[in-house]
This record gives C-alpha cells, sequence and structure tokens, in this order.
C-alpha cells in the first residue's frame, strides 16, 4: 500500500528546462472556488516559481458574508492581471508551461465558472492539458509538495476550513475515501459566525481578521480559561461525523447571558471575550480531536498503515490554528502517528496547492491520458470522493479511551 515517494523528474519534452541534472516542467494553478484569486506555477520538484493572490477579505468582511455576484465581479476584474503577474514573477512565457490546473468543483459555482472559463481560455490558446481539481483535495495534498520524500500513501487527512470538514483516507489524487464529515456547519464557519456575534471586529486589531484568527489571537489573553463550558457534540454517535451547529447556539446563548448581566451596548464586547475565546476554541479542538481519534482507530483496524508509517495531515484553513494542531499532533503522538500540515501560507485557499494538485495529476497518470476534451469539463459547486466509509466506520462501532486535549 505504501507507495513510494513520486519521482522527481517528469519527462515533457518541449515543456521542460534542466536544472543541473533534473529535468522539471511547470503547472499553472488557477483557484477561484470562493473569495479568493489564486494564480501560482509550481515545478515538478515542488518549487513554488510564483505564487500570486488577491483575497476579496476586505470586501465582503464589510457585508458580513461572502457575496457570490459580488465575489465573481472581482475573480473578473483580477484574474487576467493575476495571471500576468504571475508569469512576471516566475520569469516564464506561457509556452514552458506542461500544463493548467484549475478548480473545478466544490464551491460557489459563480466564482468556480471565472476560473474555469479563464482556464479553458488559456489552455485553447496555448495548447496545453486542461487539468480539473477538486478543491478539498488539493487542501489533502498540499502537504506532500513540501514534504515530498516524508509523506507517502496512504495518510489519514483532516480538512477543516470555511466550508468542509471531512476526515478522509488519501491514496492519490481521485483516491479519496470519506470516513465522516459535518452534519451542519463547518469549524471555519462556526468561527467567523461567532466571532462576528461575538462583535470581536470592535477591537481595531480584528477588524479585518477572519474569525477563526481573531478567536485564536483573543484566547490568548484569557485569565480564566474555564469559565465558559460546552457540551461535547455527538458524543452517543459512534461514528466520525462532526456537528459545530450546537457550539454555535450555545455560544449564542453564553454570549447573550454576559452580555444582558453586563449590559453591554449593541455596538459593545462583553468584558471577558478572550475567556469565552478560550472556551470556545477549547471545545472546537475536543471534537475534533475525538472524531479524529476514532478514525484513527478504524484505520489501524482496518490495517490501513500495516506497511506504512501512520500519519495524520491537517489541512484547510482552520489548520492554521496552532492550539487546533498541537491538540491534533499530541493526539497523533499517543498512536506514535506522526502528524503534518502545511506551511501556513499554504493552510488556506491558494493557487499552490491546485498546480501541485495538478502535478500529482501528471505524476499518477502521465501526460497523454489526459488529454481531454476542454469542453467536457465543468463546474460542480458539490463534490464527494471517490468512495465513502461513512457507514461502514458507524458498524465498526468503535469505542475509544478519549485522549485529553492539552
Ligand atoms: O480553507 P479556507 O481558506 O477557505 C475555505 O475553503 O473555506 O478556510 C477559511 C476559514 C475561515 O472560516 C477562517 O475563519 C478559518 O479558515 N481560519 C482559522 C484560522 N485562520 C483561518 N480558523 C481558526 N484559526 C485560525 N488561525
Ligand atoms: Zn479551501
Amino acid at each position: 500500500m505504501y507507495a513510494a515517494a513520486v519521482p522527481q523528474l517528469l519527462r515533457c519534452p518541449g515543456a521542460s528546462r534542466h536544472t543541473g541534472k533534473r529535468l522539471v516542467s511547470y503547472v499553472l494553478g488557477i483557484e477561484t472556488s470562493c473569495d479568493d484569486t489564486g494564480i501560482a506555477i509550481v515545478d515538478t520538484t515542488g518549487r513554488v516559481h510564483a505564487n500570486v493572490l488577491e483575497s476579496q477579505q476586505q470586501f465582503h468582511t464589510r457585508y458580513g458574508g461572502i457575496i457570490p455576484p459580488r465575489a465573481q465581479d472581482l475573480h473578473r476584474a483580477r484574474i487576467e492581471n493575476a495571471y500576468e503577474r504571475c508569469l512576471e514573477q516566475a520569469q516564464l512565457q506561457p509556452e514552458q508551461l506542461e500544463a493548467i490546473a484549475v478548480t473545478t468543483r466544490p464551491g460557489l459555482p459563480l466564482s468556480l465558472i471565472v476560473g474555469l472559463r479563464f482556464a479553458r481560455h488559456l489552455a485553447r490558446r496555448e495548447h496545453k492539458p486542461l487539468l480539473p481539481v477538486h478543491h478539498m483535495e488539493a487542501h489533502a495534498l498540499q502537504v506532500r509538495m513540501e514534504q515530498l520524500t516524508e509523506i507517502g500513501y496512504p495518510y489519514l487527512c483532516l480538512l477543516i476550513s470555511g466550508g468542509h470538514c471531512q476526515l478522509a483516507v488519501v491514496q492519490g489524487p481521485g483516491r479519496l475515501t470519506l470516513l465522516g464529515e459535518t452534519l451542519d456547519d463547518a469549524p471555519g464557519e462556526a468561527f467567523d459566525k461567532i466571532a462576528r456575534r461575538l462583535r470581536l471586529y470592535v477591537l481595531p486589531q480584528y477588524r479585518l481578521w477572519n474569525g477563526g484568527r481573531a478567536v485564536e489571537h483573543a484566547a490568548q489573553t484569557a485569565r480564566q480559561p474555564a469559565a465558559y463550558e460546552f457540551p461535547l457534540p455527538l458524543s452517543r454517535q459512534r461514528d466520525c461525523n462532526f456537528s459545530f451547529a450546537g457550539i454555535k447556539n450555545n455560544s449564542f446563548r453564553a454570549i447573550r447571558k454576559q452580555e444582558l448581566a453586563e449590559r453591554t451596548p449593541p455596538d459593545g464586547i462583553i468584558s471577558n471575550y478572550d475567556d469565552f475565546c478560550a472556551g470556545l476554541l477549547r471545545a472546537v479542538s475536543r471534537h475534533l480531536m475525538h472524531r479524529t481519534q476514532r478514525a484513527l482507530e478504524y484505520c489501524l483496524q482496518q490495517g490501513l498503515f500495516d506497511a506504512a508509517p501512520p500519519t495524520l495531515v491537517i489541512s484547510g484553513g482552520v489548520a492554521n490554528n496552532d492550539v487546533i494542531f498541537a491538540n491534533l499532533a499530541h493526539l497523533a503522538a499517543q498512536y506514535n502517528c506522526r502528524a503534518f500540515r502545511p506551511s501556513k501560507r499554504y493552510c488556506s485557499d491558494n493557487g499552490v496547492m491546485i498546480a501541485w494538485h495538478g502535478i500529482e495529476q501528471l505524476l499518477q497518470n502521465g501526460q497523454y491520458s489526459l488529454r481531454r476534451d476542454i469542453d467536457c469539463i465543468d463546474i460542480a459547486g458539490s463534490a464527494g470522493f471517490q468512495h465513502t466509509a461513512v457507514n461502514d466506520v458507524a458498524l465498526a462501532g468503535i469505542k475509544c479511551k478519549w485522549i485529553k486535549p492539552l
């Protein structure tokens, strides 16, 4: 099962460059699934030659959430320029590219279509293959770009972002098996909504930050981190699914109660917001740990890691969180399992992860099988993985001796 690290070179005449003894190829990655326009060029050794990221966060925070038609307008207005800057940064000509990878699913359809149309146009004009990329798979594979020799397939991956929360076994691009997912909100979405309800944005330092980052930072100054307690979600369900709606509703109630007690004005914030953030962060960490622990036990029970060192990868925007990552790494260590996450600049959405997924596709399939009809490639707002074992996990009914958070 344990695939050796991918070969360091890919032979592609006409689109490759000798660097010393190595022959490398370049893949352009285009990401527009949500509110970031990301375009990057990565080579087959994992070297990033250009990484352009145009965030729309400042615009959308003013309205308290993403407005899809505005996100589309901003992608349209910025994509061409982002592409030009990307080529300039990389000092490459379009004909030197081996392929063009683009996010086609899942995501906001109005945003996805901008990236796909632009990618189609480039692929036709430059006579390059177009590689469709599953956004969540790209998050799951990104870590290999920087740790190619360390992380072979298969591994367990926890994907935690603003739109998703999934546990999956990763065996290669297009080869993921879902073990569990959220039944309602995603953790990033919960952080964003709770931070907004808490009104963290009234504090100047958090005005332009996303909710998760603001909660993590605020929690650091807590003096009574145990002041707020949250019930553990899905504690009776012996599966690997998640639920954040309970934590969110309990948060709203606790904030309201404290506001009433303190007579907080409508544009104010409760005095012990930092204690609240510490409690929230602990509750989210604990829930993520529980479900990941069961997934690890399931993988071990199935003999999935028999020929490989057990590996847990954490990815997606919420993987930026040091408290959450430290807790999950601590859990993994109890199972002699190594824990990895991508560098922080690559945990959140970016074009690099899309280009890298394209490279993984090339390495897995070879270039010629990838010359698909460009018009057959389309977008999809939602998209699952190749296999699901969600029911198998539930049927296994695994009982765990819970590892406590740090
Ligand atoms: O993966 P991502 O960039 O976009 C999606 O595909 O959703 O994730 C964005 C999410 C946001 O909800 C944000 O609150 C969360 O990642 N996030 C964090 C942190 N940084 C970003 N959550 C917790 N702690 C952080 N440091
Ligand atoms: Zn994402």
